[in-house]
């Protein structure tokens, strides 16, 4: 089976809102797509990594004309791919170069709430800190950026998102792409508004609903072209975007393949012509070039807007088949004790609110114990006239879509998640258990709405060691 649509609710689409802006063709001649780096670990042994990841302020040359004035990971805008092994322990110096403070939040990542990189873990300008934590998770892509509450929209917008891919013995074994930067390659999805000087700025664009902009922006390269060497190619799409959606297809209708969602593979590949993306999910696919020859090329659409070039070189035939089965879910079971967690997303603009509250940083507003399942149902009260996806996302774990308004969760929803756009008048449920206890937020990843005050925190407790946790407050910042 092939799917051949979006499968999202088409009146929740963000094109419905009145702030939205669409996409725009760019008359930027065509660059070479920017292939992050892998990044060097400072040293790696049998069991170990170690890393250095410095938060800095730079310009890149991203439009023709003046450069633009950008933040990054270990560059000027965006950052080097961070690869993580599965059971290494990983200890990562973190630094702040940059004028004003940040934290750095592993999105996926499971780790505690102290190594998260939430808003209480602060790391003040000249400051670093050193977070030592052991790889536990199967492989998938999830991303790092910044979480200072409440400018995080701002600090992303400037650059400060980059991939993080984490690795594991399973995946090695699979049939699919896996060369780094030859037929594997993380797709950052962002949107920027370039003023008359190239800048971006971000208080002139502002929008409480997320800020957006015309000109699509692909691992900080805008109308990019990559070269095709090999006939299958795997892209790990990551939504890098404050607020936008990407409803994505290739020229030819061509069907793609995808493998992996937020937090790991998919437990059966699922075949697609259209696929959509909200704020922070990932969808790795493979695409097969097989029916295009050298000179060829397959043009990406975000809506009818091409967002990116593929040029088909020589390459050699590849017969490999993708295993019907990806990976076996090993997850709690749910009984009739589990207990079940409502959350509710409400509101649009400055009235967005999560259980009809605004974020506050000294308040705990939920709390679960380390190694329990719940089953959390997450509703968004906004009606389909008019309302938003809300795409909700969760720090500290990944977990296991069980429905939506009581139906099946679309195909691709297989696999761990830890963020999923819940559409207007709608219900979804999943299951979600902690491996480690800590301070950990939950929110709309919108992520104006995030800084806007949709979001809230759950304390984590380990009963075999209970702990006291630091809540950092608002005037500490
Ligand atoms: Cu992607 Cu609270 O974050
Ligand atoms: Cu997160
Ligand atoms: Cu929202």
């Amino acid at each position: 089976k092939v799917y051949t649509d979006y499968f999202f609710y088409e009146p929740a689409f963000n094109t419905h809102d009145g702030g939205y802006i669409p996409l725009e063709d760019t008359d930027v001649s065509p660059q070479k797509l920017k292939v992050p780096e892998l990044l060097t670990p400072d040293k790696e042994t049998d069991t170990d990594m170690y890393y250095t990841v410095i938060s800095q302020a730079g310009e890149a040359n991203i439009m023709p004309g003046q450069a633009t004035q950008t933040w990054g990971y270990n560059q000027s805008l965006l950052g080097k791919t961070i690869l993580f092994k599965r059971g290494k322990n990983i200890h990562v110096t973190v630094k702040n170069e940059l004028p004003e403070l940040t934290t750095y939040h592993w999105h996926g990542l499971n780790v505690p709430g102290d190594i998260d990189g939430g808003c209480h873990t602060p790391v003040y300008p000249g400051e670093s800190k050193i977070l030592n934590f052991k790889c536990d998770q199967p492989a998938a892509t999830l991303w790092l950026h910044a979480h200072p509450c409440p400018s995080t929209a701002e600090q992303v917008w400037h650059g400060l998102a980059t991939a993080v891919v984490v690795k594991d013995e399973h995946e090695a074994t699979l049939p699919i792409p896996r060369n780094y930067g030859v037929d594997d390659i993380p797709v950052i999805l962002q949107d920027r508004h370039f003023d008359e000087n190239n800048q971006w700025d971000y208080k002139a664009d502002y929008d409480p609903d997320g800020v957006q902009g015309p000109t699509a922006m692909i691992n900080g390269t805008v109308n990019p072209y990559f070269d095709v060497t090999t006939q299958k190619v795997r892209l790990r799409l990551l939504d890098g975007a404050n607020r936008r959606e990407w409803r994505l297809h290739f020229s030819d209708d061509l069907e793609f393949t995808q493998i992996a969602g937020d937090g790991s593979l998919l437990t059966h590949p699922v075949k697609f012509t259209h696929l959509m993306i909200t704020c922070a999910e990932r969808q790795e696919i493979v695409v097969d070039f097989g029916n295009y020859k050298a000179g060829d090329e397959v043009v990406l659409y975000s809506d009818d807007v091409a967002i990116m070039h593929f040029r088909i070189h020589d390459y050699a035939k590849d017969d490999s088949v993708i295993p019907d089965t990806l990976f076996e879910m090993n997850t709690p079971e749910v009984t009739k004790d589990t207990a079940v967690r409502h959350v509710v997303m409400s509101g649009m603009d400055e009235e967005v609110a999560l259980d009809g509250k605004k974020f506050d940083m000294e308040r705990i507003d939920a709390k679960q114990t380390m190694g329990n399942c719940e089953i959390w149902e997450v509703t968004n009260t906004n009606d389909c006239e008019g309302g938003m996806v809300h795409p909700f996302h969760m720090h500290g774990c990944q977990f296991e879509v069980l429905d939506r308004n009581g139906h099946a969760p679309y195909p691709n929803e297989t696999g761990l998640k830890d963020t999923i756009g819940v559409n207007p008048d709608e219900t979804v449920r999943f299951k979600a258990w902690f491996d480690h206890p800590g301070i950990f937020m939950y929110h709309c990843h919108i992520i104006e709405h995030e800084d806007g005050g949709m979001m809230a925190q759950i304390q984590v407790d380990d009963p075999e060691n209970p702990q006291e946790f630091h809540l950092t407050k608002m005037d500490e910042l």
